[in-house]
């Protein structure tokens, strides 16, 4: 299946970490290897890259990708909330490090896991298969007062109450098992689509942070990456919803280990929306690591 490959953001990034020959830097989400290979492309001939990335069949494509590059770089399969600790343990620190948060266009338009209401798919959302617990468990065993804590917590879904009944209604006769199932059955309680949005679209999400522990990750990667930047060292991140965003924010302004170099998170341009839609919701933000 084709699949989107140009990076999100990819000038910007590049220009606010200050990318340079020599430079050594961390992709926290190497997806497909387009940031990645942004990096190394800008940090040649002797950058080199330590890579993050937790979904297996991903981390395959990009290893392929960035052949070209090889003894530039090491990539790891692995949460990115445990790079800080890795690089650590090896003693390193970094010149800058991106994050490009969410979904890439393989998970969610070719891995079969459910990532989209657009699709008829088994309802698991791991984006990290070695983990145990699916989109199903939640629904088909979270209390009606949970599912509604989920629905508002990481979806800020003000239909939350109607969704959740509805939910535990439907499985009274039968476990919900695919994504087809979840998204009829939301539509049929919630009709009015807000700003042209699905009405599954913020369930979908609440689901799927929860599954991965979205904001535990990145929560816990904004406490300890600091440590592993070199003083003048910059992390770029990209987030796609208000809650990663606010996360984001908060960090760089309150950890007094970093300046925030964005005032305001810097948007794609018009043309970047125009070429990759997806990339509307897309916010960067930059800090940089102060002098100890
Ligand atoms: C938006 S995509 C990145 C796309 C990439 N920048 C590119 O240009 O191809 C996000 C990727 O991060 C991965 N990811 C999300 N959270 C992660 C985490 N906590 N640890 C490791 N990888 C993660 C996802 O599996 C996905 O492949």
């Amino acid at each position: 299946m084709a699949v989107h490959h140009e990076p999100v953001l990819r000038k910007e990034v590049l220009e606010s970490l200050q990318v340079h020959p020599g430079g050594t830097y961390v992709d926290g989400t190497v997806g497909l290897g387009g940031h990645s290979e942004a990096l190394l492309e800008a940090s040649a001939p002797d950058g080199f890259l330590y890579g993050f990335e937790w979904d297996a069949a991903s981390l395959e494509r990009a290893r392929k990708r960035l052949a070209r590059y090889a003894g530039r770089f090491k990539l790891f399969r692995a949460n990115f909330a445990e790079a800080p600790s890795i690089l650590k343990r090896e003693g390193l620190q970094v010149d800058g490090i991106v994050l490009d948060l969410g979904l890439s266009s393989f998970l969610l338009e070719a891995s079969g896991r459910g990532f989209s209401f657009l699709k008829d798919e088994p309802l698991d959302m791991r984006m990290d298969e070695r983990a145990t617990l699916k989109a199903k468990d939640l629904v088909n065993r979270l209390s009606y007062t949970q599912l509604v804590e989920l629905l508002r917590a990481y979806g800020e879904e003000p239909a939350a109450e109607r969704i959740a009944r509805a939910i535990i209604e439907a499985r009274k006769k039968k476990p919900l098992e695919t994504t087809g199932e979840l998204a009829s059955l939301i539509e049929s309680v919630v009709r009015k689509r807000r700003r042209g949005r699905h009405p599954a679209t913020l369930t979908f999400q609440a689901l799927r942070i929860a599954v991965n522990r979205e904001l535990e990750n990145l929560e816990r990667f904004l406490s300890e990456a600091p440590e592993i930047l070199k003083p003048g060292g910059r992390i770029a991140i990209i987030s796609f919803h208000s809650l990663e965003d606010r996360l984001v924010k908060r960090a760089f302004r309150l950890d007094p280990r970093l300046e925030p170099i964005t005032k305001k998170a810097l948007k794609p341009s018009l043309e970047e929306i125009r070429r990759n839609p997806r990339a509307r919701s897309a916010r960067l933000r930059v800090a940089e690591r102060c002098e100890p």
